[in-house]
């Protein structure tokens, strides 16, 4: 399925009223809900963990997309796994055995991903791209929302599209996603977008219209 879809990260909800959050964005027609979980030691912030997730799940109807910017992973997939994720995403920065890390997301029954920092080339997914559904090309640092979209990584979009061929693989962008720099990114080949600052400015749980009008921006 290549349609686009819009995956709001609710690093920039209301982290009092995620489940509310949640159920606002999927009203408003978003197609994904991305979670960032963050540990303060392969990014320079501190989010939340499986236990997060577990009580957020049960307020998304859709898919659960749940991106791990945290090292050492292995250790913690079965516990994402269990709070309900469907996609679990690790960095290929994470550690020297991403390889066994998408065998054991697989082994979850989850939808495996890979996420590359901007500065991380394509030759780290080529030998991967048979075990992976999802390859999210990171288009900020990670760590923050609300930063500038990195430009060179369109380059890299289109690139990885060509690698991919015709597996089913999706292209997810994440950081930086506007309006503006939405269609760059889907006119090189990327399907899921991940915005989060774009989606959450202006609205509220209890003024939930913005989401929506922000979602159809994008
Ligand atoms: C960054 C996170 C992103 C972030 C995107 O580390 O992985 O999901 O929330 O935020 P925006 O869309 O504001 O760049
Ligand atoms: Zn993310």
């Amino acid at each position: 399925d290549r349609r686009i879809k819009i995956a709001p990260s609710i690093l920039s909800a209301d982290f009092a009223n995620f489940g509310a959050e949640c159920q606002a964005i999927e009203a408003q027609g978003c197609d994904w809900v991305h979670v960032d979980v963050m540990d303060g030691h392969f990014v320079p912030n501190l989010t939340f963990g499986p236990a997060t997730c577990a009580a957020i799940r049960p307020h998304i109807k859709g898919v659960m997309d749940v991106h791990l910017m945290i090292s050492p992973v292995d250790a913690y997939i079965d516990a994402f796994a269990a709070a309900g994720a469907d996609v679990i995403t690790a960095h290929v920065e994470a550690g020297p055995h991403v390889h066994r890390t998408l065998q054991a997301i697989r082994g979850a029954g989850k939808k495996a991903g890979l996420a590359l920092n901007p500065g991380t080339g394509l030759d780290t997914v080529e030998y991967l791209l048979d075990m992976v559904d999802l390859v999210c090309v990171m288009t900020v640092n990670p760590g923050f929302g609300g930063q500038k979209f990195i430009e060179s990584q369109i380059d890299k979009v289109r690139r990885l599209r060509a690698m991919i061929g015709d597996r089913p693989v999706h292209i997810e962008i994440d950081g930086g996603v506007t309006p503006i720099t939405a269609p760059l990114v889907a006119a090189a080949g990327a399907d899921v977008l991940v915005a989060g600052s774009a989606v959450f400015k202006g609205g509220s749980v209890t003024n939930p219209g913005p989401y929506g009008e922000n979602i159809r921006a994008i």
